[in-house]
């Protein structure tokens, strides 16, 4: 406790002196979004993250999150520094996306527009021509099929499925999953609801189609954090990250919240939903990161080529969304 109440004014101390501002997602520990919360920074979906990271008008952006969120803040931004508490926080949805196999996959289709998710490399979103988060894709792919476009979608298979299913869009499909959300159990998941009858389910569409059945409420994290504020139930199951519950509790004061279940054959876990990526973020490696004399090892490089290149579609998708 001591060490942390160290790191936290140290942080804090750090965070002036480099003019530097912390863009932390809502699934790190609740004391990383505490402490963005209290320093003026962001807690947010990556959405958010990437717009607020390009409006803030700090020099530094330190990014609290996994490799994805600090490169799109980089692509954005290529004016400030991005440090990352560690560079090793990837996804698995980006390592299952390698772009030489993606690229191949879409010169196969020439015809198809390339709609690729914001969990992905610089160089994936070079090759596109959308980048959608989970807020803003179903406008996107909405407003692609109107003007009857064929799609190329990658890399989560299951946000696809669900996209594909809601809009009638044809899109061919790549096979990717993040590991975190694969694991919720559709069948637990309906024993549990059983046992709450007053309880709304709340599902992030990375979860298996199974999942998303049995859900009241479908959405990005943001998404998900307002129906806990909205909706009457008293009582939500959860089915994402857990480290989502720290704000969901702030919006939904007074309401129960139960993780969704996790685990093989039907068993319950309650410690599965926790990306192991973002729990690579913590207070001390915030701090090295800030304190470091040549912050190096938490520096942020995207190639000048890959960058240009993805900042098309990026952009695309920030106009789009405002
Ligand atoms: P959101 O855009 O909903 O925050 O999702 C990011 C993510 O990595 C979900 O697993
Ligand atoms: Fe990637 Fe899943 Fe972790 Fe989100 S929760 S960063 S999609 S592995």
């Amino acid at each position: 406790e001591s060490d942390k109440a160290f790191y936290k004014a140290e942080i804090k101390q750090l965070l002036k002196q480099r003019n530097a501002v912390l863009v932390a997602h809502y699934y790190t520990d609740p004391e990383i979004q505490a402490l963005a919360e209290e320093t003026g920074g962001c807690v947010s979906d990556s959405l958010e993250m990437a717009r607020f990271g390009k409006e803030h008008p700090a020099a530094t952006l330190i990014v609290a999150g996994v490799k994805f969120m600090g490169e799109t803040a980089k692509i954005l931004s290529p004016e400030k520094t991005v440090l990352m508490p560690t560079l090793e926080a990837t996804c698995s949805l980006d390592v299952g996306c390698p772009i030489e196999d993606f690229s191949a996959f879409c010169d196969a289709h020439p015809d198809h527009t390339v709609v690729v998710y914001a969990n992905t490399s610089a160089a994936v979103k070079a090759r596109a021509d959308w980048v959608v988060t989970s807020s803003i894709a179903l406008e996107i792919v909405e407003h692609l099929d109107a003007e009857d476009k064929k799609i190329i979608w990658g890399p989560d298979r299951h946000l696809g499925s669900y996209i594909e299913k809601q809009t009638g869009a044809e899109m061919l499909l790549w096979q990717g999953e993040c590991i975190v959300h694969d694991e919720f159990k559709a069948k637990a998941l309906r024993e549990l609801k059983l046992q709450y009858p007053n309880a709304a389910v709340l599902v992030h569409p990375e979860s298996p189609a199974s999942v998303v059945e049995v859900a009241d409420a479908v959405g990005s994290t943001s998404q998900l954090i307002k129906a806990a504020q909205t909706l009457p139930n008293d009582t939500f199951i959860v089915a994402t990250d857990k480290g989502i519950f720290y704000k969901m509790q702030q919006a939904a004061p007074g309401k129960t919240l139960i993780e969704a279940p996790t685990g093989g054959n039907g068993a319950t876990c309650r410690s599965c939903a926790h990306c192991p990526w973002m729990a690579m973020n913590g207070l001390q490696a915030i701090y090295t990161a800030l304190a470091s004399e040549q912050a190096k090892a938490h520096e942020i490089h995207v190639d000048e080529q890959q960058r240009t290149g993805a900042l098309v579609p990026l952009t695309r998708m920030l106009d789009f969304a405002s």
